[in-house]
């Protein structure tokens, strides 16, 4: 159904509840998105039943839940086409994807890049010095990158634009229109990492993600209707499809570029929001070693990536409001444990220290800690900030806990004992059994065959395809199938 009303910044608050969910699992909380028809006695009947699905939308008193639909893209290209005529706007166009796809698009017929980011870039004179002469690799790379660019483009410029100030933006379109040309597209990239559960979030943290990405987006949004554009491309994230505790200001940000995209969509205005797996070779979610390769959705390869790109571009007008590139993974829902990292024969024991003779629950919280951190020797004493987890990172190790103690952790018991030795106690209080975790492969035949014809269907990776087909015609929910996956 085509939902007419459409509020990014209702999506984005159902973002935040629904992130807050996830964080609370002891608080039954779930998110009505409801329009002003619906009765009282509809809502009030949601209210008691439990039984429902953490999210649900009801339009003229009928209830929707939402769900993905395939989209086959209609043209398989490498290239764009020969030249384009305009200028593409990159916000975020400093960051690593920023520069990546406008290196991809000055293959492809862009003549005229201009990028924005947050920071003050020196003078183009100093740009070779910079390259040759930072000790930074990651600066080096940078200056190199805009080198290139202003050797391949006719017109490449950086601009500093904070996208969180709607002055700032549509001051810097204008410049671009009188100065380098008409506007042709914009690709909305900017945003930052969201880290840190709601309970510890401070307004300023929260900004620091939500702001740039979706305000920027709505200004930029304002700032270009007078231009004819033929892209406005948002990058979104499948953190709004797979959401995950710690990520409230990210879920919601990417959420309201989802709605933003299928506002623009309502009126007939050029648009996709590509809600993006992780990158597996450049990008923020390798920078903060957020790769997962057991992820529902697949990560993608750079080469990958920008041929998805292309292919979405050239669909101009056809082009979905929302779209998720790449596949989508499916366990077999029966596994009982699966292990997240694989490890060698040799290797496959951690070693704590700081305790003369571990017992059980210390060792198998250390295994916990090692299938999450990618480390495998802790001190009792180790705080588990201190070894670099953040909140993406604890996520994992609450469910690493699960398949071992279901139920047993909260996310606020994971900040109230950080350390392995207060974990270890607090579960002993709790009188838990005691019980080996095992860091090895799941072996197929560990598998219950004999589950339900639904099950049955489902084989450890299937592609987006076979999954939607379950979906489709009504068998799975695509919540069903994330619990399965993640709720073992
Ligand atoms: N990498 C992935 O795997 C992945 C997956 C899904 C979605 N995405 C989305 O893709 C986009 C780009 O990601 P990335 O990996 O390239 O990240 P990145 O390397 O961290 O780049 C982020 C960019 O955003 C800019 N920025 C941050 N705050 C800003 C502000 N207030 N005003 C203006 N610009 C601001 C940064 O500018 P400065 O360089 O000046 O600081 C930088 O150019 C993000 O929106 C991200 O959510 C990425």
């Amino acid at each position: 159904m085509e939902d007419k009303i459409i509020h990014p910044g209702q999506a984005a608050l159902s973002g935040f509840n629904r992130t807050m969910e996830k964080e609370l699992s002891h608080m039954p909380l779930r998110c009505i998105d409801c329009d002003k028809e619906v009765s009282i006695s509809l809502l009030a009947n949601e209210i008691v039943n439990k039984d429902r699905a953490g999210y649900i939308v009801y339009r003229e008193n009928r209830m929707f839940v939402p769900q993905i639909e395939n989209n086959t893209l209609s043209q398989k290209v490498d290239k764009l086409e020969t030249t384009v005529d305009g200028v593409m706007i990159i916000t975020g166009g400093t960051g690593e994807l920023g520069r990546t796809i406008a290196k991809a698009l000055a293959s492809n017929g862009i003549n005229k890049i201009v990028l924005f980011g947050k920071q003050n870039v020196p003078d183009e004179a100093e740009w070779d010095y910079i390259k040759t002469d930072s000790q930074d690799e990651k600066i080096s790379q940078r200056y190199e990158d805009f080198l290139e660019l202003k050797d391949k483009l006719e017109v490449f410029k950086v601009l500093p634009v904070n996208m969180s100030n709607e002055n700032e933006v549509l001051e810097a379109c204008e410049k671009v229109r009188s100065q380098y040309g008409p506007i042709i597209g914009v690709m909305h990239l900017a945003g930052n990492v969201g880290d840190g559960f709601i309970i510890n979030k401070s307004r300023d943290v929260f900004d620091n993600v939500y702001q740039p990405k979706a305000s920027g987006a709505w200004y930029m949004h304002k700032a270009t209707l007078q231009d004819h554009l033929r892209w406005f491309i948002s990058f979104s994230s499948i953190a709004t499809l797979d959401i995950q505790p710690g990520q409230a200001d990210y879920v919601a940000a990417n959420m309201f570029l989802d709605a933003l995209a299928r506002y623009r969509k309502s009126i007939n205005l050029p648009v996709c929001s590509i809600e993006w797996p992780a990158w597996r070779e450049v990008g923020m979610a390798k920078r903060m070693n957020a790769v997962d390769e057991e992820e529902l959705f697949i990560p993608v390869n750079t080469d990958e990536a920008i041929k998805l790109l292309m292919n979405i571009l050239v669909m101009d007008d056809k082009m979905p409001a929302v779209i998720m590139p790449g596949k989508m993974k499916v366990v077999a829902p029966e596994t009982k444990e699966i292990s997240h990292k694989v490890w060698q024969e040799d290797e496959n024991e951690v070693v704590l220290v700081g305790v003369q003779e571990p017992d059980e629950i210390e060792l198998n919280i250390a295994r916990i800690w090692a299938n999450t951190l990618d480390m495998n020797q802790f001190d009792i004493e180790d705080d588990f900030n201190s070894l670099g987890g953040n909140s993406l990172l604890i996520s994992q190790l609450l469910s690493e806990y699960e398949k071992v103690y279901p139920g047993q952790m909260e996310v606020a018991d994971l900040f109230t004992y950080s350390t392995i030795g207060e974990q270890a106690q607090y579960l002993r209080q709790k009188g838990n059994p005691v019980q080996e975790v095992q860091v090895k492969k799941v072996k197929n035949d560990e598998r219950n065959q004999n589950d339900s014809s639904k099950d049955e269907a489902i084989q450890k990776e299937q592609d987006l395809d076979e999954i939607l087909e379950l979906v489709a015609s009504g068998k799975m929910t695509i919540e069903e199938s994330a619990l399965k996956v993640f709720l073992k």
